[in-house]
């Protein structure tokens, strides 16, 4: 099982000063998984994928660090406006980009990724372009995270790309490279090898680029060594130098979900109440993700599902988890490599106020983000 992020006695005195359930930080972490980033990819330029943790202190951390950013949404690009990133950090990127979209990433300077022969009439004047490719490859991992299939959404066909790169020119923008992303959680350094490979091959329809965008993806103990040596390797055939773009890999680690044992049960199964579920962590009923977790009381080894408290008969958040028996009411429980798609992807569905953020800096707890409440939720409504 991988080691906490953070000792025992600091995530027990997070709970008790911050309340749970709490997504518990360290700063440490967060340094460690960007310098093994620094030192596989050397001098490839590095775009947060803020989807994974868009938090406003994470997104200074990596900024202070040089770290571009990667966005999705107009909230995106909101928060890299208010973290005053400038439009040489910048990528806009998705499959259905809004007008506002277009908008402000045009007034930001921010390169564009085109994802489609439709969108090039869209493109703010004289915009700078990655084209994202889709290589129609199969990865090992969970069908939702898989994006680079041939029955994905994402991407230009390579037989499209002619029509998009001429599309490109006579529209007056600027293409400065491709750009692939062949999903998510990947651990096998094969899978990238082969869709880095196949992306080099169109360097016969493009001639030498000015960038090879290989985007994220790689999955928690993938060889970073090996996939940064199969990405330069591409980059190289285009003449290019080399941009990734990390979601998880950076901030994963980092984070864990702090939770309570609110009780137990037996019905066909074994149960341990959490007061934490989907609404604070949605990969496993979401994609069947298994979070290893850390128990903070002592026992005998049991296995148990840990089952949160929503009505959904799916909202749990592991099954047949190793646990020591005997767990009571308040004891705690860490579910770790929670800092990404964790905290993002919470909901307020049944109006539970999300919870809180801290990072351990080194020597003291920082709020990221205070506990919602439930007034929070419901300020928009009339
Ligand atoms: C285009 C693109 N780049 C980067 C990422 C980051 O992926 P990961 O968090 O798996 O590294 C994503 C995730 O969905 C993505 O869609």
């Amino acid at each position: 099982m991988p080691d906490a992020p953070l000792t025992d006695l600091q995530m027990k005195q997070a709970a008790e000063r911050f309340g749970t359930p709490l997504y518990a930080y360290s700063a440490a972490e967060l340094d460690a998984a960007l310098s093994r980033v620094q030192a596989a990819f050397g001098d490839a330029r590095i775009w947060y994928a803020m989807k994974a943790n868009p938090n406003l202190t994470l997104l200074r951390r990596m900024q202070s660090a040089g770290v571009g950013f990667e966005c999705v949404s107009l909230g995106e690009l909101a928060r890299a406006v208010k973290v005053e990133a400038d439009g040489d950090h910048l990528l806009v990127n998705g499959p259905a980009k809004s007008d506002e979209e277009y908008r402000l990433g045009g007034d930001l300077g921010a390169t564009f990724i085109v994802d489609r022969l439709g969108e090039v009439a869209l493109l703010p004047p004289a915009s700078r372009v990655l084209v994202r490719v889709n290589p129609g490859l199969s990865v090992s991992t969970h069908d939702h995270l898989a994006t680079g299939a041939a029955h994905s959404k994402f991407g230009v066909r390579p037989d499209q790309l002619p029509d998009v790169l001429a599309a490109l020119r006579s529209g007056g923008h600027t293409l400065r490279g491709l750009h692939l992303h062949v999903g998510s959680a990947i651990r096998d350094a094969g899978d990238f090898a082969a869709a880095f490979a196949r992306v080099a091959e169109l360097h016969t329809l493009t001639g030498p680029l000015e960038v090879l965008d290989v985007g994220g993806g790689w999955g928690l103990g993938a060889d970073l060594h090996g996939i940064a040596a199969r990405a330069k390797e591409a980059a190289a055939s285009f003449g290019a130098v080399l941009w990734v773009e990390p979601g998880r890999y950076l901030v994963a680690q980092a984070g864990v979900l702090l939770t309570r044992v609110m009780g137990h049960k037996q019905t066909g199964r074994d149960f341990t109440l959490l007061d934490a579920g989907m609404t604070e962590l949605l990969r496993p009923m979401l994609y069947g993700a298994a979070h290893p977790v850390q128990a903070l009381w002592e026992g005998e080894a049991t296995t148990s599902d840990l089952a949160g408290p929503a009505c959904e008969s799916g909202d749990l958040l592991g099954h047949d988890v190793t646990l020591p028996a005997g767990a009571v009411r308040g004891d705690l429980l860490a579910l770790l490599e929670a800092g990404a798609y964790g905290a993002a992807m919470s909901s307020t569905y049944l109006t539970r106020p999300r919870p809180a953020e801290v990072l351990w800096d080194g020597t003291q707890w920082v709020t990221m983000r205070r506990r919602e409440t439930a007034e929070d939720i419901w300020a928009a409504e009339v």
